[in-house]
């Protein structure tokens, strides 16, 4: 099992922080992510192994956060917050630029497999829109043009590493890797 083979040590610090392992469901279920890219009904399943625990009891959590992804999604995630504050401070139309400068519609990875476009709720940066996270980190104040260099700068950067066989200079995780346990075990 990939998740147990390959992080073995940082499963075992993760446990000595909880009184039991269920406890630990969260933080394995986005170490999972991280190995997997996202979190297919094989990387439920493990991580239920894991974790002793139901698969309905990992699927319910998983289910009900919208930062554990269900289905594959590109490299870089961007989620531009259109909640209401945002959206007083131009969120709508920023996200309308994004969907024009990727080429999808929200929701939707670029054909290369590099960008998913989602909007999401308040991430609490309310007075530095429009605010948009790309894998988690958060960038703020943007407007277009700097919407723009960031895909370009990060395009170059995938083509770079591609081509160079180096992995990505982003350290938080490609999620472009659909690898289940099932093909692993397969290949
Ligand atoms: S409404 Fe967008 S960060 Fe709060």
């Amino acid at each position: 099992m990939g998740l147990t083979e390959n992080h073995r040590a940082e499963l075992e610090t993760i446990f000595s922080h909880y009184p039991d392992r269920r406890s630990a469901l969260l933080p394995v279920l986005y170490l999972a992510q991280r190995e997997y890219g996202w979190l297919s009904d094989d990387v439920l399943r493990e991580v239920a192994g894991v974790l002793e625990l139901e698969l309905t009891e990992v699927t319910s959590v998983a289910g009900f956060y919208t930062l554990f992804y269900k289905e594959p999604v590109g490299k870089y995630v961007l989620e531009i917050c259109n909640d209401l504050p945002c959206a007083l401070r131009g969120a709508e139309k920023f996200v309308e630029h994004a969907c024009k400068k990727l080429g999808v519609q929200v929701g939707e990875t670029t054909p290369d497999g590099l960008f998913t476009l989602k909007t999401v709720m308040c991430v609490a940066a309310c007075d530095r829109a429009p605010v948009m996270q790309v894998n988690l980190e958060y960038h703020e104040n943007l407007d277009e043009a700097r919407f723009d260099q960031m895909v370009d700068e990060l395009r170059h950067s995938a083509q770079l590493s591609a081509g160079s066989g180096q992995p990505a200079i982003d350290e938080q995780k490609p999620q472009t890797d659909t690898r289940s346990l099932t093909s692993e075990a397969e290949s």
